[in-house]
Protein backbone atom coordinates (compact mmCIF):
# COMPACT_ATOMS: atom_id res chain seq x y z
CA UNK A 1 0.00 0.00 0.00
CA UNK A 2 1.48 2.72 -1.13
CA UNK A 3 -1.16 5.44 -0.93
CA UNK A 4 -3.89 6.91 1.62
CA UNK A 5 -6.06 3.19 1.62
CA UNK A 6 -9.46 3.63 0.44
CA UNK A 7 -12.09 1.39 2.39
CA UNK A 8 -15.58 1.15 0.58
CA UNK A 9 -18.41 -0.60 1.11
CA UNK A 10 -20.69 -1.61 -1.26
CA UNK A 11 -23.81 -2.36 0.54
CA UNK A 12 -25.74 -3.62 -3.22
CA UNK A 13 -29.62 -3.89 -2.85
CA UNK A 14 -29.83 -4.72 1.17
CA UNK A 15 -31.11 -3.06 3.99
CA UNK A 16 -34.47 -0.75 3.77
CA UNK A 17 -34.25 2.82 4.80
CA UNK A 18 -34.94 2.60 8.73
CA UNK A 19 -32.09 -0.17 8.77
CA UNK A 20 -29.92 1.53 6.68
CA UNK A 21 -29.74 4.70 8.66
CA UNK A 22 -29.36 3.07 11.57
CA UNK A 23 -26.71 0.85 10.22
CA UNK A 24 -24.86 4.16 9.09
CA UNK A 25 -25.32 5.93 12.65
CA UNK A 26 -23.41 2.69 14.00
CA UNK A 27 -20.57 2.52 11.75
CA UNK A 28 -20.20 6.20 12.11
CA UNK A 29 -19.50 5.64 15.46
CA UNK A 30 -17.36 2.30 14.82
CA UNK A 31 -15.28 3.79 12.45
CA UNK A 32 -14.62 7.02 13.00
CA UNK A 33 -11.02 6.34 14.74
CA UNK A 34 -9.79 5.06 11.78
CA UNK A 35 -10.19 7.93 9.56
CA UNK A 36 -7.35 9.58 10.51
CA UNK A 37 -5.52 6.71 8.56
CA UNK A 38 -7.91 5.56 5.90
CA UNK A 39 -10.87 6.76 3.43
CA UNK A 40 -13.74 5.39 4.60
CA UNK A 41 -16.56 5.52 2.49
CA UNK A 42 -20.17 3.64 2.32
CA UNK A 43 -22.49 2.63 -0.83
CA UNK A 44 -25.59 2.34 -0.01
CA UNK A 45 -28.74 2.25 -2.32
CA UNK A 46 -29.85 5.26 -4.31
CA UNK A 47 -33.36 5.23 -1.93
CA UNK A 48 -31.41 6.00 1.34
CA UNK A 49 -28.79 7.91 0.49
CA UNK A 50 -29.61 11.29 0.86
CA UNK A 51 -30.80 10.34 4.38
CA UNK A 52 -27.43 8.64 5.14
CA UNK A 53 -25.74 11.62 3.56
CA UNK A 54 -26.85 14.43 5.72
CA UNK A 55 -27.09 11.83 9.28
CA UNK A 56 -23.66 11.31 8.35
CA UNK A 57 -22.57 15.12 7.41
CA UNK A 58 -19.74 16.50 9.64
CA UNK A 59 -18.26 12.96 10.43
CA UNK A 60 -15.12 11.35 8.41
CA UNK A 61 -17.74 8.48 6.89
CA UNK A 62 -18.05 8.86 3.23
CA UNK A 63 -20.59 8.20 0.97
CA UNK A 64 -21.08 7.20 -2.58
CA UNK A 65 -24.04 5.95 -5.31
CA UNK A 66 -23.58 2.55 -6.37
CA UNK A 67 -24.94 3.81 -9.96
CA UNK A 68 -25.93 6.72 -11.87
CA UNK A 69 -26.61 7.57 -15.45
CA UNK A 70 -24.92 9.76 -17.98
CA UNK A 71 -27.68 12.61 -18.82
CA UNK A 72 -28.35 15.34 -16.12
CA UNK A 73 -32.41 14.65 -16.63
CA UNK A 74 -35.19 13.69 -19.24
CA UNK A 75 -37.29 10.87 -19.94
CA UNK A 76 -35.07 8.42 -18.20
CA UNK A 77 -38.00 6.05 -15.90
CA UNK A 78 -35.81 4.38 -13.12
CA UNK A 79 -32.77 6.33 -13.77
CA UNK A 80 -30.93 8.66 -11.32
CA UNK A 81 -28.45 11.50 -13.01
CA UNK A 82 -24.88 12.51 -11.60
CA UNK A 83 -26.37 16.25 -11.35
CA UNK A 84 -28.75 14.70 -8.97
CA UNK A 85 -25.93 13.61 -6.41
CA UNK A 86 -23.61 17.03 -7.07
CA UNK A 87 -22.67 18.62 -4.01
CA UNK A 88 -23.71 16.42 -1.54
CA UNK A 89 -22.82 12.64 -2.71
CA UNK A 90 -18.85 12.89 -3.00
CA UNK A 91 -18.11 9.31 -4.93
CA UNK A 92 -19.92 7.11 -7.37
CA UNK A 93 -19.12 3.15 -8.54
CA UNK A 94 -19.46 3.22 -11.56
CA UNK A 95 -19.15 -0.49 -14.01
CA UNK A 96 -19.28 -3.44 -10.86
CA UNK A 97 -19.87 -6.60 -12.68
CA UNK A 98 -23.31 -6.58 -12.11
CA UNK A 99 -23.88 -3.49 -14.19
CA UNK A 100 -22.10 -4.82 -16.81
CA UNK A 101 -23.65 -8.41 -16.68
CA UNK A 102 -27.12 -8.03 -15.01
CA UNK A 103 -28.06 -4.79 -16.63
CA UNK A 104 -25.84 -5.03 -19.91
CA UNK A 105 -24.04 -2.53 -19.44
CA UNK A 106 -21.23 -1.20 -21.90
CA UNK A 107 -18.01 0.22 -21.64
CA UNK A 108 -19.00 2.94 -24.04
CA UNK A 109 -21.62 3.15 -21.38
CA UNK A 110 -19.81 3.01 -18.73
CA UNK A 111 -16.88 5.85 -20.27
CA UNK A 112 -20.13 8.07 -20.95
CA UNK A 113 -20.90 7.59 -17.14
CA UNK A 114 -17.26 8.01 -16.06
CA UNK A 115 -17.14 11.57 -18.05
CA UNK A 116 -20.58 12.83 -16.69
CA UNK A 117 -19.65 11.92 -13.27
CA UNK A 118 -16.70 14.39 -13.41
CA UNK A 119 -18.39 16.94 -15.27
CA UNK A 120 -20.25 17.35 -11.51
CA UNK A 121 -17.11 16.94 -9.70
CA UNK A 122 -18.15 13.26 -8.21
CA UNK A 123 -15.27 10.90 -7.09
CA UNK A 124 -15.32 8.04 -9.76
CA UNK A 125 -14.55 4.37 -8.62
CA UNK A 126 -14.22 2.65 -11.94
CA UNK A 127 -14.87 -1.18 -11.62
CA UNK A 128 -12.94 -3.71 -13.94
CA UNK A 129 -12.50 -7.69 -13.54
CA UNK A 130 -12.68 -11.04 -15.38
CA UNK A 131 -14.82 -13.41 -15.75
CA UNK A 132 -14.19 -16.92 -14.63
CA UNK A 133 -14.50 -18.02 -18.48
CA UNK A 134 -11.51 -15.07 -19.46
CA UNK A 135 -9.81 -16.08 -16.38
CA UNK A 136 -9.59 -19.94 -17.40
CA UNK A 137 -8.65 -18.66 -21.19
CA UNK A 138 -5.95 -16.79 -19.38
CA UNK A 139 -7.04 -13.44 -21.27
CA UNK A 140 -7.18 -11.54 -18.10
CA UNK A 141 -4.34 -8.51 -18.88
CA UNK A 142 -6.81 -8.57 -21.97
CA UNK A 143 -9.93 -7.98 -20.79
CA UNK A 144 -8.90 -5.56 -18.43
CA UNK A 145 -6.70 -3.50 -20.69
CA UNK A 146 -9.72 -3.68 -22.67
CA UNK A 147 -11.91 -2.22 -19.90
CA UNK A 148 -9.60 0.43 -18.48
CA UNK A 149 -8.77 1.57 -22.13
CA UNK A 150 -12.74 2.02 -23.00
CA UNK A 151 -13.74 2.85 -19.48
CA UNK A 152 -11.52 5.95 -19.25
CA UNK A 153 -11.28 7.13 -23.16
CA UNK A 154 -10.92 11.06 -23.31
CA UNK A 155 -11.20 11.34 -19.35
CA UNK A 156 -9.67 14.29 -18.33
CA UNK A 157 -9.04 14.89 -14.48
CA UNK A 158 -8.76 18.29 -12.43
CA UNK A 159 -7.84 16.28 -9.58
CA UNK A 160 -5.91 12.88 -10.20
CA UNK A 161 -7.02 11.59 -6.83
CA UNK A 162 -10.95 11.80 -8.21
CA UNK A 163 -10.03 8.48 -9.99
CA UNK A 164 -9.68 5.10 -8.18
CA UNK A 165 -9.95 1.71 -10.35
CA UNK A 166 -11.58 -1.40 -8.43
CA UNK A 167 -10.29 -4.60 -9.74
CA UNK A 168 -12.62 -7.18 -9.43
CA UNK A 169 -12.05 -10.65 -10.35
CA UNK A 170 -15.93 -11.57 -11.18
CA UNK A 171 -14.81 -15.28 -10.09
CA UNK A 172 -14.05 -13.66 -6.58
CA UNK A 173 -16.98 -11.93 -6.17
CA UNK A 174 -19.49 -13.33 -3.19
CA UNK A 175 -18.13 -16.66 -3.82
CA UNK A 176 -15.56 -16.90 -0.61
CA UNK A 177 -13.15 -17.47 -2.94
CA UNK A 178 -10.96 -14.42 -3.13
CA UNK A 179 -7.89 -13.93 -5.34
CA UNK A 180 -4.74 -14.52 -3.92
CA UNK A 181 -2.78 -11.40 -2.61
CA UNK A 182 -0.12 -11.95 -5.13
CA UNK A 183 -2.66 -12.54 -8.48
CA UNK A 184 -4.51 -9.44 -7.22
CA UNK A 185 -1.18 -7.86 -6.69
CA UNK A 186 -0.16 -8.69 -10.24
CA UNK A 187 -2.96 -7.64 -11.86
CA UNK A 188 -3.19 -4.40 -10.29
CA UNK A 189 0.28 -3.60 -11.37
CA UNK A 190 -0.91 -3.99 -15.01
CA UNK A 191 -3.86 -1.68 -13.94
CA UNK A 192 -0.85 0.97 -12.47
CA UNK A 193 0.93 1.08 -15.84
CA UNK A 194 -2.29 1.49 -17.83
CA UNK A 195 -3.55 4.53 -15.30
CA UNK A 196 0.33 5.39 -16.08
CA UNK A 197 0.16 5.29 -19.83
CA UNK A 198 -3.95 6.89 -19.72
CA UNK A 199 -2.76 10.10 -17.13
CA UNK A 200 1.05 10.15 -16.82
CA UNK A 201 3.05 11.50 -13.32
CA UNK A 202 -0.77 12.21 -12.36
CA UNK A 203 -1.45 8.17 -12.14
CA UNK A 204 0.13 8.13 -8.89
CA UNK A 205 -2.34 9.89 -6.62
CA UNK A 206 -4.86 7.29 -8.10
CA UNK A 207 -5.82 4.67 -6.34
CA UNK A 208 -6.30 1.13 -7.14
CA UNK A 209 -8.40 -1.26 -4.95
CA UNK A 210 -9.40 -4.90 -4.71
CA UNK A 211 -12.72 -6.18 -4.92
CA UNK A 212 -14.06 -10.12 -4.28
CA UNK A 213 -14.31 -11.70 -0.76
CA UNK A 214 -12.64 -9.63 1.15
CA UNK A 215 -12.82 -10.72 4.48
CA UNK A 216 -11.79 -9.58 7.81
CA UNK A 217 -9.21 -13.07 7.67
CA UNK A 218 -7.69 -12.05 4.37
CA UNK A 219 -7.76 -8.01 4.13
CA UNK A 220 -4.64 -7.87 6.26
CA UNK A 221 -2.38 -9.71 3.97
CA UNK A 222 -3.79 -7.89 0.68
CA UNK A 223 -3.81 -4.50 2.15
CA UNK A 224 -0.09 -5.52 2.57
CA UNK A 225 0.49 -5.73 -0.86
CA UNK A 226 2.42 -3.08 -2.77
CA UNK A 227 -0.02 -2.70 -5.32
CA UNK A 228 -3.23 -2.50 -3.58
CA UNK A 229 -4.41 0.89 -2.01
CA UNK A 230 -7.44 -0.47 -0.70
CA UNK A 231 -10.42 -2.50 -0.65
CA UNK A 232 -14.17 -2.58 -2.14
CA UNK A 233 -16.09 -4.82 0.04
CA UNK A 234 -19.44 -6.32 -0.73
CA UNK A 235 -20.83 -9.41 2.21
CA UNK A 236 -18.35 -8.30 4.56
CA UNK A 237 -19.83 -4.85 4.76
CA UNK A 238 -23.11 -5.36 5.70
CA UNK A 239 -21.67 -6.64 9.06
CA UNK A 240 -20.66 -3.77 11.49
CA UNK A 241 -17.82 -6.14 13.15
CA UNK A 242 -16.54 -7.71 9.64
CA UNK A 243 -16.37 -4.42 8.02
CA UNK A 244 -14.58 -2.26 11.38
CA UNK A 245 -12.09 -5.56 11.18
CA UNK A 246 -11.18 -4.85 7.75
CA UNK A 247 -11.16 -0.97 8.43
CA UNK A 248 -8.46 -1.47 11.26
CA UNK A 249 -6.43 -3.46 9.17
CA UNK A 250 -5.66 -1.26 6.53
CA UNK A 251 -5.81 1.21 9.39
CA UNK A 252 -2.50 -1.09 10.74
CA UNK A 253 -1.01 -1.86 7.71
CA UNK A 254 -0.78 1.74 6.79
CA UNK A 255 0.97 2.56 10.63
CA UNK A 256 3.03 -0.11 10.21
CA UNK A 257 4.89 0.84 7.00
CA UNK A 258 5.05 4.30 8.52
CA UNK A 259 7.84 3.64 10.96
P1 LIG B 1 -18.06 -9.46 -2.05
O1 LIG B 1 -18.50 -8.36 -3.13
O2 LIG B 1 -17.16 -8.76 -1.06
O3 LIG B 1 -19.33 -9.92 -1.43
O4 LIG B 1 -17.34 -10.53 -2.80
C1 LIG B 1 -17.59 -7.41 -3.60
C2 LIG B 1 -18.28 -6.51 -4.59
O5 LIG B 1 -19.13 -7.01 -5.36
O6 LIG B 1 -18.01 -5.29 -4.65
Amino acid sequence: MMRRPLISGNWKMHFTVPEGLEYALHLRQDLSPYAALVDVLILPPSVMLWEIANALRGSPIKVGAQNAGWEDQGAFTGEISPKMLAGWCEYLLIGHSERRQVFRETDEELNRKVRAAFRHRLKVILAVGETLEEYDAGRTADVITLQMTAGLYQVELQHPVDLSIAYEPVWAIGTGRAATPEYANETMALIRRLLVRNFGEAASAMRVIYGGSVTPANARSLMAQQEIDGALVGGASLKAGDFTQIVKAAAEVTESQRV
